[in-house]
């Protein structure tokens, strides 16, 4: 919390293209996948939960495709005064999503949640992924992305769920990530909500 929230002041300078190449290809297969499974939905209507929103890079990104339903959660206060300034977001929650429950949030509120950037080590763990599948609706979605590197880490969860019958994958695309000296990759996974 302590370093987003030194980071803050000059997140959208460091994070943008071409390093930070990840927000035009994760808020496309988002708009892809919403499209087709809610062909008939109003973007505008749709509600989303950016989970980790950080300074808004993915909410802004999202409006400019028509979803304007959009809360944010953070753990940093500092990033989420960036975010607020973008008129993205209805509401700001300042908390950490773990695998305890988040008081603010009912079951089924979403009908889907975003995580770009944040699913890793010391950031959102495989133990939230429970607490995120209950706030969204049955048959909604859950957008994130891991990077290869710690992409193993999260297997057994992920199995974990899939066998339980909780969610069901609906596409998985290794896109670009960061790039400083050498592109770095990331996969992109969207999961139904089955039950
Ligand atoms: C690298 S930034 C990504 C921000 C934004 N999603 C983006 O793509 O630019 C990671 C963000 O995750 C937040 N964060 C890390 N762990 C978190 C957790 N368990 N719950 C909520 N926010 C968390 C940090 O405060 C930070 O704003």
């Amino acid at each position: 919390m302590q370093q987003y929230d030194e980071w803050a002041p000059v997140y959208d300078q460091m994070m943008q293209e071409p390093i930070y190449k990840l927000i035009r290809p994760f808020s496309k297969l988002f708009h892809a996948t919403v499209s087709k499974l809610f062909p008939e939905m109003e973007k505008r209507a749709f509600k989303v939960l950016d989970v980790a929103a950080g300074t808004g890079l993915l909410g802004l990104e999202l409006n400019k495709l028509g979803y304007s339903n959009i809360d944010a959660l953070d753990i940093s206060r500092e990033m989420m005064n960036h975010a607020r300034s973008k008129n993205v977001y209805k509401k700001f929650m300042y908390t950490a999503m773990t695998d305890q429950r988040t008081a603010d949030i009912k079951t089924g509120e979403y009908d889907a949640l975003t995580c770009s950037g944040a699913v890793g080590s010391a950031h959102v763990r495989p133990s939230a992924f429970d607490e995120m599948i209950r706030i969204f609706k049955p048959g909604g979605v859950l957008c994130f992305n891991i990077s290869l590197v710690e992409d193993s880490k999260y297997e057994e969860k992920r199995k974990e769920l899939e066998d339980a019958g909780k969610w069901k994958l609906a596409c998985k695309e290794k896109v670009p990530f960061l790039e400083d000296d050498k592109l770095e990759e990331t996969h992109l996974y969207i999961y139904v909500r089955y039950q």
